[in-house]
């Protein structure tokens, strides 16, 4: 696990949220979420899925003088937009058919805390223009409500589309954008900080191994390659899960590479490229993809046949026919 020393270290015994990585990009957040905890400053947190934005909220507001208050999080893409603004403001009673009781909503219950607004783009424009009043105002009015209510709240919000494009395409306002982004916290995807995954994953399989009841395993060297050359498209997530599941399935200590999911196996092929000039025969072209695919699976002959679509029996007579085999 990544322990030694530097300010990360320090985040484990104070918060308990776990926020691995070396990475310059991820040490220099750390110190944005240290330097902007204190403040009441709305933060927007973006990056692609599974690159870390709930752990950044929590730790946010954990690191802040709020962090024995309550922490709301909401989901905007979850909660159906017409009862959205019910669930934010609340309502008195008789405000509409049904509302037979007075109701606090999310902005109530996070007082004196923080409110984090997931997905914030699916969010109604309506609901957003909204929003920017009561961070603006620090108040707000219940549904049916004629009394402004004070509250003290710390908004972050994320949002794992690209910005321009939700502001072109009318999903987000930029009015509530740049209120938000005056601290914006961008998490790089995991590719782009790829020198983090050998912590990442001792980090993962010490978690794993120790509340699924395991020894302690590892990655051989060539599994431990093979997820170093994989783009993890789903991030950080599919990283943890990946590890999971190589604990609960995989029964030896030390983990081949037949144990990975192919599609990380498979990750050597994303880079290998075979360039054929126009003019090539089929018969050199198809003999250039065999050899070549043989290469990149270590000449396992099963493998290859597997990755070419071939039945082992098909594969050996291509290869009789190659000379230089
Ligand atoms: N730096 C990190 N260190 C350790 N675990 C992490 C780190 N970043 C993310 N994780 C873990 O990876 C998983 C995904 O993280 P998280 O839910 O914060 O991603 P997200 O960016 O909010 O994704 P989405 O856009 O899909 O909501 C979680 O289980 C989280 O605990
Ligand atoms: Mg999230």
């Amino acid at each position: 696990m990544h322990r030694e020393g530097g300010d990360i270290n320090e985040t484990f015994n104070k918060t308990n949220i776990d926020f691995i990585g070396n990475n310059s990009r991820v040490r220099e957040i750390y110190s944005v979420i240290n330097l902007v905890a204190d403040s009441i400053t709305p933060v927007l947190i973006t990056g692609e899925s599974g690159t870390g934005k709930d752990v950044v909220a929590r730790l946010i507001h954990s690191k802040s003088p709020r962090a024995e208050k309550p922490y709301v999080a909401i989901n905007c893409a979850a909660v159906p937009k017409d009862v959205f603004e019910n669930e934010l403001f609340g309502h008195e009673q008789g405000a509409f058919t049904g509302a037979t009781a007075k109701k606090s909503g999310y902005l109530e219950m996070a007082n004196g805390g923080t409110l984090f607004f997931d997905e914030l783009a699916e969010m109604s424009t309506d609901t957003q223009a909204k929003l920017l009043r009561v961070i603006e105002n620090k108040s707000f009015r219940r549904l049916g409500g004629k009394d402004e209510i004070h509250v003290d709240v710390r908004m972050l919000a994320a949002t794992n589309k690209k910005i321009d494009d939700a502001i072109r395409d009318g999903e987000m306002r930029k009015d509530l954008y740049y209120r938000f982004s005056v601290i914006e916290i961008h998490l790089p995807p995991l590719r782009e900080r790829k020198e983090d995954i050998p912590i990442l994953i001792n980090y993962f399989f010490a978690h794993f191994c120790k509340i699924h009841f395991k020894n302690l395993k590892k990655l051989s060297e060539e599994s431990h390659n093979l997820m170093l050359r994989y783009d993890w498209p789903g991030n950080i997530r599919e990283l943890k899960n990946a590890i999971e599941r190589l604990v609960i399935m995989c029964p030896e200590d030390i983990i081949s590479p037949n144990y990975l999911a192919t599609n990380i196996s498979d990750a050597k092929f994303q880079e290998d490229k075979i360039s054929i000039t126009v003019g090539t025969s089929l018969r050199k072209a198809e003999e250039e993809i065999i050899l070549r695919t043989l290469d990149a699976v270590d000449n396992n002959k099963s493998k290859a046949a597997f990755v070419l679509g071939l039945s082992r029996k098909a594969l050996y007579n291509k290869l009789a026919r190659i000379d230089k085999y």
